[in-house]
Order: structure tokens, then C-alpha cells, then sequence
């Protein structure tokens, strides 16, 4: 995984953003388990050694100590104190051996055990990517669930169980990763937060004038003027010979006033242009804001949980597929699996013996399936040609876990939210009898916000069905 470092600023005065591409990131919670045992062996380590630069250091000390003394009763009578032959013997000894040895004391590298354990474990730890990955997921969860920033922060989140908070330098993080994203909204609220946290005293290394100037820059691309040279100006009063700052103060005063100039002029084609955008605003729901509506539980139609309930479901769960965020899993690999599968056939009275195997997902904090059809369209011919078996008829989902908050799954175009709860399921067709696709089936899983998700499903396909679900001959019936 390649990292970039994605920000510099460049002579137009402006810290400009570089967009770094990667995959869209989410956790799986196994995983995290083992980063959660690795860092616990690190703290073991760290104290080993700890343990050890204190014991060293009090050896240190006992010598300095009784050097102390004997130094004392030394000069005050050299002569009177050498005369003692015990004396001048342990004096060359001392100077011939002993402060050689405590040489080789201080020297000592007591650091071996802790530091061959961070060389072995680095190589498991994530990386920026994954850094950039997580903050993306908790701004994501941010705007699915509307969390308000200071919520957010003071880790005020409904169902968790292990209260966390961010720190100024946490949010100002958050800040910079929106900024490298040109996601300016995010970069303005994050920052904020960091500089409402700092005005109330929180002690940080985070810097105000930093944050005021990312702040100034993402309230500027949003087209605030007046806030930017409000910010600015805040800045300036910290640190009156900031360039980019100084520089900025300028052009923000070189534009307001010609602003205003054209302002005088044209009254008119602003007033037209208000109007089609409230139009705009009003017609225009696209899918990602149904879709969030639904998450956040704000849908049209409440569907209430699948009746079945399965307490073996919850066998499977154990974590054997901790690196992987899904597994499939054969009938034949184990008897539990195998009986899955047959309860699925009696209660869909659908054959299962054409079915993809069972598949096993997690979804970690932040982690989704955007909208999406399990039915392979048209201009997709060859979606599940190796299978032989047709098209996906339908579609059985298992939930195996609660879910402390978020997580649902949801239907846009039904306007429908199904909760997860551990031993339930839910099952609907993708396609009509006809075997055409039906696109009113289209689903998310929404992300998860607090807790994590495991979920199976299985795939039914269009063979093995013929005499179980006839066909009709109208398309859409
Ligand atoms: C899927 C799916 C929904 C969910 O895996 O295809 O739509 O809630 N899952 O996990
Ligand atoms: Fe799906």
C-alpha cells in the first residue's frame, strides 16, 4: 500500500490539496482483535524494559550515592584518609575497575527485548493509508448519521460500551485528512472543534495558528469571504508576520471589493438563479440521501424482522476469518453449514443444491455495502456464467449479531429499513417469475456505527426452480 504525502504549499499562498487515490477502506473487526493482542504485547515488552532501565538506574544510584559519601570524608582529610592502606588499596581499585564497570552499566543497551518486539510487530501495523481509511470512515459516519462534530468528539455516541473521546490534535488530524480530500465542509468543522477545544483549555501540542490557517483556507472554498478574513485576522493577531496569512489578508480585501462592485450591478440574475436552485432542492432526493434517511431510521416504511430464528447461526461466527472481511463457506466443510442450507430449502421451498455457497461477511465501525442489486443485469450477461446455474432468484440473509448502533440494511427504493438482530433473517426475490430483474430489490447495508456486524447469505439461483417457481408469461408480473 503506497502513501503520498498529500499536502505543501505552493507560492500562490494557498496550501493546496493533492487527492491521493486508494481504495474505499473499511475495517473488519477481526482484524483489529489482532492489532488489539499486538499492542498488548508491546506494553508487556515496554514495561519489561521499563523494568529494567529502573533497575539499572537505581544501581546507578546506590554507586553514585555511596560515592557521594566517600568522597565527603575523603576530602575533607586526603591525607589522614589515605593513610588508612584499605583506603588507598579500594582507591585503585575503584579508579582501575570499578568506574570501568559502571561505564559499561551506563552503556548498557537495556532496550534489546522491547525494541526486537516493535521490529517484529511494525510489520503488522497499519499504515497511513489505513490512518487516512479510518478518519474517512468516521467522517463517512458523521454525515450518514448526522453526528454533530462535538458529539462526535466527546465520544457521546448511542450504545457504546467504551466511552472514547478525540483530543485537539485528533480533530485537527480529521481536519487535515477532509483538507487532503478538498472535502472543505469536513476540514471547517473538524477544525473547529479543535480551536473550540484549545479556546477551552485543553493542553495540546496542536497548534492555533495552524488551525487557523487550514480553517481560514476550507471557510474561504466555501465561499464564506467575510469568516476567512475574520479567521485571518484572528491568526494574524497570533503570529502578525505570517506570510501566507498576510498574503491572504490581501487578496481576501482585493476581492470583497470587487465584489461589491459587481454586486451594484447585477441584482437581478441572482434572484432567478435562487430560484432554481430551491427547485433543484426540492425535486431532487438522490439515492445517497434516501438511502441515509433510511440508515439513520428516518424511512417511510418500517419493516419489521424476519421471524426466523436460527440460535446455531451463531456457531459460525467464531473467528476464523479475521484478516478477510468475507468467507464462503461449503456444506461439506461442516454439518451446521450443511444444515443451513436445508433449512433455508424447506422454509423458501426453493432448491438449494444450485445455490452459491454460504457467504460470511463482518463489518467493522464504518463498514457498508453501498446500493446495490444481487441480481446480474442485462448489459452484465456473464455475471454467474461459471455457476451454470442462471441468474440469482433470491436473496436469504442472516444476521448473526446485534448491532449496538447504525448497521441496517436498507431498500431506497421501498423505502424500507430491516434492524439487524442476531438470529433473524430476512429473504426477498431479485427476480419476477419471468426471470426478469426486479430493480425495486436494489439495497445497502448501512455503516456500522458503533459495535460490528456479522452477517451470512446465501444466493439462490434460477435453476432447480422451474416447477417450484413457475414461470409467468407477463415480464413484470
Ligand atoms: C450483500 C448485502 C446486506 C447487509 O451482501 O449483498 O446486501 O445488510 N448485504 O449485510
Ligand atoms: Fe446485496
Amino acid at each position: 500500500m503506497a502513501f503520498q504525502k498529500v499536502w505543501c504549499a505552493l507560492a500562490l499562498g494557498f496550501l493546496l490539496p493533492f487527492s491521493c487515490a486508494h481504495t474505499d477502506f473499511f475495517t473488519s473487526i477481526g482484524h483489529m482483535t489482532d492489532l488489539i493482542n499486538t499492542e498488548k504485547d508491546l506494553v508487556v515488552s515496554l514495561k519489561d524494559y521499563i523494568k529494567a532501565e529502573e533497575s539499572k538506574l537505581e544501581q546507578i544510584k546506590k554507586w553514585a550515592e555511596k560515592l557521594d559519601q566517600l568522597t565527603a570524608t575523603a576530602t575533607k582529610d586526603p591525607e589522614g584518609f589515605l593513610g588508612h592502606p584499605v583506603n588507598a588499596f579500594k582507591l585503585m581499585k575503584r579508579l582501575n575497575t570499578e568506574w570501568g564497570e559502571l561505564e559499561s552499566l551506563v552503556l548498557k543497551d537495556m532496550s534489546d527485548g522491547f525494541i526486537s518486539n516493535m521490529t517484529i510487530q511494525r510489520q503488522f501495523f497499519p499504515n497511513d493509508e489505513d490512518q487516512t481509511g479510518a478518519a474517512k470512515a468516521l467522517l463517512r459516519l458523521q454525515d450518514t448519521y448526522n453526528l454533530d462534530t462535538d458529539t462526535l468528539s466527546r465520544g457521546n455516541l448511542p450504545g457504546v460500551k467504551h466511552k472514547s473521546f478525540l483530543t485537539a490534535e485528533d480533530c485537527f488530524e480529521l481536519g487535515k485528512i477532509a483538507y487532503t480530500e478538498a472535502d472543505y465542509y469536513h476540514t471547517e468543522l473538524w477544525m473547529e472543534q479543535a480551536l473550540k477545544q484549545l479556546d477551552e483549555g485543553e493542553v495540546s501540542s496542536a497548534d492555533k495558528v495552524y488551525i487557523l490557517d487550514y480553517l481560514s483556507y476550507a471557510v474561504y472554498q466555501q465561499g464564506d469571504l467575510g469568516k476567512a478574513m475574520a479567521l485571518t485576522r484572528r491568526l494574524l493577531e497570533l503570529d502578525p508576520e505570517h506570510q501566507r496569512a498576510n498574503g491572504n489578508m490581501k487578496y481576501f480585501e482585493y476581492i470583497m471589493a470587487k465584489e461589491k462592485e459587481a454586486n451594484k450591478s447585477s441584482t437581478d440574475s441572482e434572484e432567478q438563479q435562487e430560484k432554481e436552485t430551491e427547485v433543484k432542492k426540492k425535486d431532487y432526493l438522490p439515492e445517497r440521501r434516501k438511502y441515509e434517511m433510511l440508515c439513520r431510521g428516518e424511512g417511510l416504511k418500517m419493516l419489521s424482522r424476519a421471524t426466523v430464528h436460527d440460535p446455531e447461526t451463531g456457531k459460525l461466527t467464531t473467528a476464523h476469518y479475521r484478516v478477510s472481511k468475507s468467507a464462503w463457506l461449503s456444506g461439506y466443510e461442516s454439518p451446521v453449514v450443511s444444515r443451513i442450507n436445508t433449512r433455508i430449502q424447506d422454509l423458501t421451498g426453493l432448491d438449494v443444491s444450485t445455490a452459491e455457497e454460504l457467504q460470511v461477511a463482518n463489518y467493522g465501525v464504518g463498514g457498508q455495502y453501498e446500493p446495490h442489486f444481487d441480481f446480474g443485469r442485462k448489459d452484465e450477461p456473464d455475471a454467474f456464467k461459471e455457476l451454470g446455474t442462471g441468474n440469482r432468484i433470491a436473496t436469504w440473509l442472516f444476521y448473526m449479531s446485534d448491532v449496538s448502533a447504525g448497521g441496517a440494511t436498507v431498500f431506497p427504493e421501498v423505502g424500507a429499513s430491516v434492524w439487524p438482530r442476531k438470529g433473524t433473517a430476512v429473504f426477498w426475490y431479485n427476480l419476477f417469475p419471468s426471470g426478469e430483474g426486479d430493480y425495486s430489490t436494489r439495497h445497502a447495508a448501512c455503516p456500522v456505527l458503533v459495535g460490528n456486524k456479522w452477517v451470512s447469505n446465501k444466493w439462490l439461483h434460477e435453476r432447480g426452480q422451474e416447477f417450484r417457481r413457475p414461470c409467468t408469461l407477463s415480464e413484470l408480473e
